[in-house]
């Protein structure tokens, strides 16, 4: 039985996917790269292309819907599984591609429930990636956190109440998928003054790479899925 693989790319430059992540790429008979709509380009798969041979592996583009919606999500999660499953059963190697890292906000954590609960035979390995946030904070040149300091990362989906509870409290907080609240949470900046200590980086590791280390800029700009926002004390 072959095993199946969790492979973290890293933000989307293929110079910051691991030299681990590459060579199970290459081995891997099947590769599964998620989307959210059919059509879309996956970035995991764009981030991996250059270590793959399309014509002796088989890759598969599987949507998972961005939703909330358990009803829809669950038999997607299920599918992908069982998809993945199979071939492993049948001895391939599989590799589910994913940004950043695996087990940082990644579809893949409730493949690997459903791995543990429905498919326990099977073996599962994770190669972790360089996630966005630490290459957000590298691009922008910011510490995460130094001595004593507390880092908390936030997805803006959690809410403001809870994003203005972590900036208050805090000395660095990581704002991810920020798009939808992104007006509030640039009016919650202005009122919590955090114009000075704030910085939006977007697309990091591609060639759409960009770093607003201003408000209005920020206000300016209309935001990528694709983008987060580091908010420090000072
Ligand atoms: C579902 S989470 C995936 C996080 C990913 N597993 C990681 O380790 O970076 C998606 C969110 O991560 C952030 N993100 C992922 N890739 C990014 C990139 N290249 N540039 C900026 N933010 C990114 C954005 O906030 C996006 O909404």
């Amino acid at each position: 039985m072959a095993r199946i693989y969790a492979v973290g790319v890293g933000p989307g430059d293929p110079e910051l996917l691991t030299r681990k992540a590459e060579r199970i790429l290459r081995q891997a008979d099947v590769i599964l790269a998620p989307v959210s709509r059919s059509g879309e380009v996956s970035v995991a798969l764009e981030t991996s292309r250059e270590f793959l041979d399309a014509g002796r592996q088989q890759i598969i583009i599987h949507q998972f819907p961005m939703t909330s919606d358990m009803g829809r999500l669950i038999p997607a999660w299920q599918e992908a599984a069982a998809l993945m499953a199979g071939h492993a059963d049948a001895g391939r190697e599989v590799a589910f591609i994913t940004i950043g890292d695996p087990l940082l906000y990644s579809t893949f954590i409730y493949l690997l429930r459903i791995f543990r609960t429905s498919y326990p035979h099977l073996e599962i390995e994770i190669v972790p990636g360089i996630s966005s946030i630490n290459t957000a904070a590298a691009a922008a040149g910011v510490a995460l956190a130094e001595a004593d300091e507390r880092l908390a990362i936030i997805p803006a989906t959690a809410g403001m109440d809870a994003i203005i509870e972590a900036v208050a409290k805090f000395e660095t907080v990581v704002l991810l998928k920020v798009k939808p609240l992104y007006a509030d949470i640039l009016e919650m900046l202005r009122q919590m003054g955090r114009q000075q200590s704030t910085l939006f980086v977007e697309r990091v590791g591609s060639d759409r790479q960009k770093v607003l280390s201003d408000l209005s800029e920020m206000a300016a700009h209309k935001p990528d899925y694709l983008s987060l926002m580091i908010v420090k004390k000072r």
